[in-house]
């Protein structure tokens, strides 16, 4: 478990949460993944799945895969009851910490074009546009490609 400065821990998700994983992706995410994707994020040692939980219920998630030495994040949502506490930027910053010490030497993410809170914390967290997928969504619209570099300690 990795303490925080907020109280809120972060722990490490595995597959004991694939029901809370699936109900926060469709309350947050649309359905990205459905029971079968899922089950392969928190098996799957090539990825990290991280969450933050208040009583039993999951409220915040970030996953990703480490591919080399990069580190693809795939998921980032909060809970919209608690929203706007920093929670995303904590989930966040773990995961690339946890990244860098498996090896990551940068990190990168797709966004929509339109989801402003997302590009807002992806900047706030340092990311910077290398680039535009065209019509890379299935609604047409456009992706963001973003890069951190992170720091080897
Ligand atoms: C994007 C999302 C993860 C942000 O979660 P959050 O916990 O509310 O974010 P935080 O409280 O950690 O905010 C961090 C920063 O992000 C930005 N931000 C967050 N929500 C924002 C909003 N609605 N509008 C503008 N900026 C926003 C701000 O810069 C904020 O910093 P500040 O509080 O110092 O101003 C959340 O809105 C969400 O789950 N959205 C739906 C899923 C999604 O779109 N995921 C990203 C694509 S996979």
């Amino acid at each position: 478990m990795l303490e925080t400065s907020q109280y809120k821990k972060v722990i490490i998700l595995n597959i004991k949460h694939l029901k809370e994983c699936l109900s926060l992706d469709q309350a947050t995410l649309k359905g990205l993944w459905n029971e079968e994707q899922w089950s392969k994020e928190l098996l799957d040692p090539g990825r990290i799945c991280l969450g933050i939980f208040e009583s039993k219920k999951l409220i915040a998630l970030c996953c990703s895969w480490l591919v080399l030495d990069e580190l693809h994040l795939t998921a980032i949502a909060v809970h919209p009851k608690h929203r706007k506490k920093g929670l995303a930027r904590l989930v966040l910053s773990e995961m690339l910490k946890k990244g860098e010490r498996q090896g990551a030497k940068q990190a990168t993410l797709e966004v929509e074009q339109s989801n402003l809170a997302a590009l807002a914390l992806y900047k706030k967290e340092g990311f910077i546009t290398a680039g535009i997928r065209k019509a890379y969504y299935k609604n047409g619209s456009d992706a963001v490609i973003q890069w951190k570099k992170l720091n080897q300690s």
